[in-house]
């Protein structure tokens, strides 16, 4: 069985290294992956990076589509995977996540046909308008396999009548988190930049909703500024927010902007910080696994779980700069007692969502 992988931005590179690995392990010798890669993430520390040090297998094509605007390049990446898929003849596609691709990915496999695999089922933000909240939506209305992180996840795809296809498998992330986590560099990484262990924050921004909207921009960055006040502040910075930054001529004084970081760099850096401020949703769990409180800079989260646990808050910048460093203080001084449980399942949810596949063949 072949199966067709769809990336094109940067967190789906790391979901794919856990069953691109499990593949490779010989225990399903009956499936086989060809990657395909749409180009949506071009730099090379957006994706190339990724996948020397995650050893996922070269793509076996990549769509350079580059960037554009919502519809432009969701529509040049449809363009040319339908042309991709035709050549490639895959028995399954396999899509992660709310990106662009993804969506691209799933309306193309959908209208040829195709059997379609959603790693990261029923995620939900309720938040309209949100590009990776409809690109959620329409994947999941359309995908005959639902892969899903939590319990929580697939409550909202029986809300939506979807229960019949939907697995709670545990989350691919936290397979790849565990099996990196082991002996990252972090004693190196933090020399090299002159922190101390827990005493210093990590930051990300890069969502539309944060760095299309100069004022919201400005507040988030006035915030992390003030807290570069009271302990050192790293921020690796997203092209995207670069370019926002550049066009509006945001220049915080205290802040100490990095390159985007590769995998175990920032895992390294994750795992030694006081706090991590951030619109990811990828970093709210890695913190999470990494027992990090986290702040983040948005209205809601889809990782609804972090929260339930006391390891994450929500400081959406429309309350202002003051809230989200009271946020971040209040984040630092107050870590929660307990351990972070065991929510995103056991570190096997690849072997879990091959196992579906293989039996669907
Ligand atoms: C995309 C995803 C988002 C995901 C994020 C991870 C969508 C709608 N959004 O957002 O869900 O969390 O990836 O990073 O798909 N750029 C570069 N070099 C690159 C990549 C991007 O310079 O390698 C710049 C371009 O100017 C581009 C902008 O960043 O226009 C935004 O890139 P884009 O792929 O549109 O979305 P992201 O903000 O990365």
């Amino acid at each position: 069985m072949k199966i067709a992988t769809v990336v094109g931005a940067r967190p789906q590179f790391i979901k794919a290294a856990a069953i691109s690995r499990r593949l490779r392990a010989g225990a399903h010798p009956g499936l086989g992956e060809v990657i395909i890669h749409t180009g949506q993430h071009y730099d090379d520390n957006m994706s190339a990076s990724f996948f020397t040090e995650l050893g996922i297998p070269e793509p076996a094509l990549n769509l350079g589509v580059g960037s554009g605007t919502q519809a432009e390049q969701t529509g040049r990446i449809m363009a040319a995977l339908e042309r991709a898929l035709a050549d490639v003849a895959p028995d399954l596609v396999l899509v992660y996540g709310d990106t662009n691709s993804t969506l691209a990915g799933a309306l193309v496999a959908a209208k040829a046909a195709l059997p379609l695999a959603h790693v990261e089922a029923g995620l939900r933000s309720f938040r309209p308008g949100m590009a990776e909240e409809v690109n959620r939506v329409v994947t999941d209305r359309l995908a005959d396999m639902l892969f899903c992180p939590t319990e929580a996840a697939r409550m909202n795809l029986a809300a939506e009548g979807r229960a019949d296809a939907a697995h709670v498998v545990g989350d691919v992330m936290f397979d790849v988190f565990r099996h990196s986590a082991a002996d990252l560099p972090a004693d190196a990484i933090l020399g090299e930049y002159g922190l101390a262990t827990r005493k210093y924050a990590l930051a990300t921004i890069h969502r539309a909703e944060n760095t299309d909207d100069p004022a919201r921009l400005e507040v988030v960055l006035r915030a992390l500024d003030q807290i570069g006040a009271t302990l050192p502040l790293i921020l690796p910075l997203h092209p995207r927010t670069r370019a926002a930054m550049a066009r509006w001529r945001l220049a915080p004084k205290r802040l100490r902007i990095v390159e985007p970081q590769p995998y175990r760099r920032m895992l390294a850096l994750l795992t030694r910080s006081a706090a991590l401020l951030t619109d990811s949703g990828g970093m709210q769990k890695e913190a999470y696994f990494a027992a990090v409180p986290c702040v983040t800079l948005r209205d809601e989260t889809e990782w609804v779980e972090t929260v339930a646990a006391g390891w994450n808050r929500l400081a959406p910048p429309s309350l202002g700069a003051d809230a989200i460093v009271s946020s971040a203080l209040c984040a630092i001084g107050n870590r929660p007692a307990a351990a972070p449980a065991p929510i995103y399942g056991d570190g096997d949810a690849a072997g879990r969502i091959l196992d579906i596949i293989a039996a669907r063949v």
